[in-house]
């Protein structure tokens, strides 16, 4: 049965399915497997966008390691606010640790560098990122993922994390919307 407010509607063009995204995390995986096989490993995950491939990235890396989330935003509607808010004020104790920043997707580069720098200043011994996607030509800021999934152009796209206005997060695959769906959740 479809239902008439069915989400994969919203979407015009389907750039990443699913299985091609965990085909992608393997390889990733597998090389965040070798560099830390022997090493203290601290993954921070940055939410709400990661929270989907942080949890199928983390069940294909075989190896000890401790997690933490931070929660910040950055996003209205399509475009950065260029400025970051973080949701809460502690972080994780990373003093004596190697940690790797897990994000959905690198742009303007602002959200990665802020916390790049707060978790070096709180003493972790190295501090990488791995983003599934990124794209390069908006970025703002000198910084690049040491793993990333896929180069992307410049599109706005949403799904397998990625949101708009809080929509679509939980759609298994990421695509670009369909017009009227941007209309629709447009903030008045
Ligand atoms: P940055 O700080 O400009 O690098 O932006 C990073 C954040 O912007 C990501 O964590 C996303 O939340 C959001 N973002 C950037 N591009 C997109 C997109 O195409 N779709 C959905 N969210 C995006
Ligand atoms: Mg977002």
């Amino acid at each position: 049965m479809i239902f008439p407010n069915n989400i994969r509607q919203d979407i015009e063009e389907v750039l990443y399915h699913e299985s091609t995204i965990l085909s992608r995390l393997d390889e990733l995986a597998s090389d965040i497997t070798s560099e830390y096989a022997d090493k203290d490993l601290t993954v921070i995950s940055i939410l709400n966008g990661s929270f989907i491939f942080m949890a199928d990235l983390l069940r294909r890396i075989n190896l000890p390691l401790q997690l933490d989330t931070l929660s910040v935003s950055s996003y209205h509607g399509m475009h950065s606010s260029g400025e970051i808010n973080f949701r809460q004020h502690q972080i994780a104790d990373v003093k004596g640790r190697h940690v790797l920043l897990l994000d959905d997707i690198l742009d303007s580069g602002l959200t990665l560098k802020t916390i790049k720098e707060k978790i070096s200043n709180a003493g972790a011994l190295s501090v990488k990122c791995g983003v599934l996607f990124s794209k390069k030509v908006t970025r703002k800021i000198d910084i690049e993922a040491e793993y990333v999934g896929f180069e992307i152009d410049n599109k706005f796209i949403v799904g397998y994390g990625l949101d708009y206005n809080e929509q679509y997060r939980n759609l298994p695959f990421v695509g670009v919307l369909k017009p009227e769906a941007i209309k629709k959740w447009q903030k008045k």
